[in-house]
């Protein structure tokens, strides 16, 4: 893909990757944010992750693109723009745009460019009739979406995998909102969320016997380790994730085993015996919960496939009228 063909809004420059750690790991409880789980290894864990038994979110709702895609494809009509929010692998992308009715366009948005450019090399070829305008961007943010060739019918943001999951509440409205702009009147999102269901399900999911999940978390002090000469002990940290029926959530935390200094950075900080730093949540959702949400981002749920058999779920939202 020629760098011309890459749309960029202005990403704003936001916290730098030292900044973020260096301020969660001096807070209480010591946090660091999980979106920088993501780098080359820990997307292929992530990957790995969609593969485990025990992690049903991924496989489910690819079945729910296949099951239900003739009523998501009627939803939805003919000549839409489709905006996904990330890049993903593209397998669910890939079954979306075979089964909308002739999608016009198909714009990926990333902060990567080189995740942008992979994503579009592979669909490319097999949707030769849908323009591929990649958006390098925060999707957190209003998007100035590029224009495809033909005048799309409507927009159709993209959120699958539940990623909605991983803001807090205030973050998820309003990124809601954001996406509220984006779509504009006519628009509609489908936005992927995994369901409240029985405990055990949803803690056997982030907890796989492999250890997948694990290394996907320890990943991340290998990371800091790399990028910000940290000296983290890997044998000095466990993978604790566990569902807080209150707040509806899976919350994952890497706990210390023994008291340890580690430095970050040329600073030092102390770690108790089995003090923890919070790196996830995966929020799950009850369709009161979602559509009270989406309600405060002045967005209305319109349709929805999959609910508490299948334990995901997909939901069709539009503006509300107001
Ligand atoms: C990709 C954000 C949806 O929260 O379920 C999987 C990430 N973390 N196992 C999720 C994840 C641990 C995943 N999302």
């Amino acid at each position: 893909m020629p760098p011309a063909a890459l749309a960029a809004n202005p990403v704003p420059a936001g916290p730098t990757l030292r900044e973020d750690v260096l301020a969660g790991l001096s807070a209480r409880p010591r946090r660091l944010p999980s979106k920088y789980f993501y780098d080359a290894r820990g997307s292929a864990l992530f990957e790995a992750i969609t593969r485990q038994p025990e992690y049903y979110l991924t496989r489910v709702e690819l079945a729910l693109l296949h099951a239900r895609m003739p009523a998501i494809a009627a939803a939805v009509g003919a000549d839409a723009h489709v905006v996904e929010y990330g890049s993903g692998s593209g397998l669910k992308t890939e079954r979306l745009l075979a089964g909308l009715r002739a999608p016009l366009a198909y714009t990926p948005v990333e902060i990567s460019p080189a995740a942008l450019e992979a994503c579009v090399a592979r669909l490319r070829p097999r949707f030769p009739g849908v323009a591929m305008l990649p958006l390098q961007a925060d999707f957190t943010r209003p998007l100035q979406l590029p224009r495809p060739p033909r005048a799309p019918a409507r927009t159709l943001v993209f959120f699958p995998g539940s990623t909605l999951g991983n803001f807090v509440e205030a973050e998820a409205v309003r990124l809601l909102a954001a996406m509220r702009e984006t779509i504009g009147r006519d628009g509609r999102a489908l936005v992927g969320i995994d369901l409240v269901k029985d405990p055990a399900l949803v803690e056997a999911a982030y907890n796989d016997a492999a250890g997948v999940t694990a290394e996907f978390t320890l990943n991340l002090l290998v990371r800091l380790n790399r990028e910000l000469a940290a000296d983290f002990d890997l044998s000095g940290f466990a993978h604790d994730a566990r569902y807080v029926p209150q707040r509806e959530r899976i919350e994952t935390r890497l706990v210390s085993l023994r008291p340890q200094r580690v430095h970050v950075a040329d600073l030092a900080f102390d770690f108790a015996e089995g003090e923890a730093i919070e790196v996830e949540y995966s929020h799950k959702y009850t369709d009161r919960g979602f559509s009270a949400l989406a309600a405060r981002a002045g967005l209305e749920v319109v349709d929805g496939w999959g609910g508490e058999p299948e334990g995901f779920g997909l939901r069709l939202l539009r503006q509300a009228a107001r």
